[in-house]
């Protein structure tokens, strides 16, 4: 029977309401929230019987504190939060795509550094267990490429524009208004926010850390309502796509609006959905689809690993793991 364990809890925007929300439905979990660490303690929020502070030291410091979950924004404040609870023993969850996703070479070097646990499924495909399924089931298999659509607002404003004519700023506005987009949305269109995701696959699926500067990344800005009217006639939908391969030696990694046709498992994922296919050389082509941003979703992959940890799962990542610059 495990020890009750306590969280000190980054950040309660989108992504903490949804975990709080999530982890409230689960009485039975044998881990509760103790403290929150928020920008602002004076702002009214749910939540109330939870205690805030805006001391990070305050989670950081204490010893009772077992698990650190960092849900902010701010990446360079959440690295430097990640890395001491780390060192300070205590298992980490982090949803920060931008953190993980950039610093791949030392987020590497934790994983064989510390005995505490990072994990960090949230950061990818929202609700979809896809880190998971790299490194646990896929991870003695040869991955070949991996193909989706790995960001939800961007889903969500071609989607809105194609199926209802909406134009680019107000499906933006409702992307933002219903907790799918980032604070910066340029992140989310310009296909940044997907390149960090996708960065964050290859290290588990290739055991390599690549850099952003190996991405060509095209934004969605670009789709014109001439170009969705050219994609309808010909039966098609535009799809924001993000890919790595690997022939050979060579990778490419994309990330762009993208036509995609009836037989792409790609093609009917509409909206804040997310999909993603991994071609493997043993077992062929899996494909995982769902909700891929959005408070809920995202909260509970947030509270699958908080179980993982419970049950002192870590990531494996391949034995093979390099850095190339
Ligand atoms: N802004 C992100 C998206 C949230 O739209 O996909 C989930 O990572």
């Amino acid at each position: 029977m495990n020890k009750h364990k306590k969280i000190g809890l980054f950040g309660f925007g989108t992504v903490g309401k949804g975990f709080y929300e999530n982890l409230k439905k689960q009485p039975h979990l044998p881990a509760t929230i103790e403290k929150v660490c928020v920008k602002r303690v004076d702002l009214p929020r749910i939540g109330h019987e939870l205690y805030f502070t805006d001391n990070p030291d305050e989670l950081l410091l204490d010893p009772d504190i077992d698990i650190i979950v960092e849900l902010i924004d701010d990446a360079d404040a959440a690295k430097k939060y990640v890395h001491t609870a780390l060192r300070n023993g205590k298992n980490v969850i982090s949803a920060n795509k931008k953190m993980i996703g950039e610093s791949l070479s030392e987020v590497d070097f934790w994983h064989s550094e510390f005995e505490s646990t990072l994990l960090y499924e949230a950061a990818v495909g929202g609700g979809i267990p896809i880190v998971h399924a790299i490194d646990g089931f896929l991870r003695d298999q040869e991955v070949t490429k991996i193909r989706g659509i790995l960001n939800g607002s961007s889903n969500y404003i071609l989607t809105q524009m194609q199926q209802n004519n909406w134009d680019f700023e107000k499906a933006l506005l409702d992307a933002q208004n219903k907790g799918f987009a980032e604070r910066n949305p340029t992140l989310d269109v310009s296909g940044v926010d997907a390149s960090y995701k996708l960065l964050i696959l290859a290290y588990h699926a290739f055991g390599e850390v690549f850099s952003m500067n190996s991405f060509n990344a095209e934004s969605i800005e670009n789709v014109s309502k001439e170009n969705i009217k050219k994609a309808r006639l010909k039966g098609k939908k535009i799809k924001p796509v993000a890919t790595i391969e690997r022939l050979g030696s060579e990778i490419t990694c994309t990330v762009k609006p993208e036509l995609v046709s009836p037989n792409d498992e790609l093609y009917s994922i509409d909206f804040e959905n997310n999909a993603i296919s991994v071609d493997t050389l043993i077992s062929g082509k899996h494909t995982a689809a769902g909700k891929g941003a959005g408070s809920l979703p995202t909260g509970s992959a947030v509270l699958e690993d908080l179980k993982r940890i419970l049950n002192g799962f870590s990531y494996q990542v391949k034995k093979e793991s390099k850095i190339l610059i």
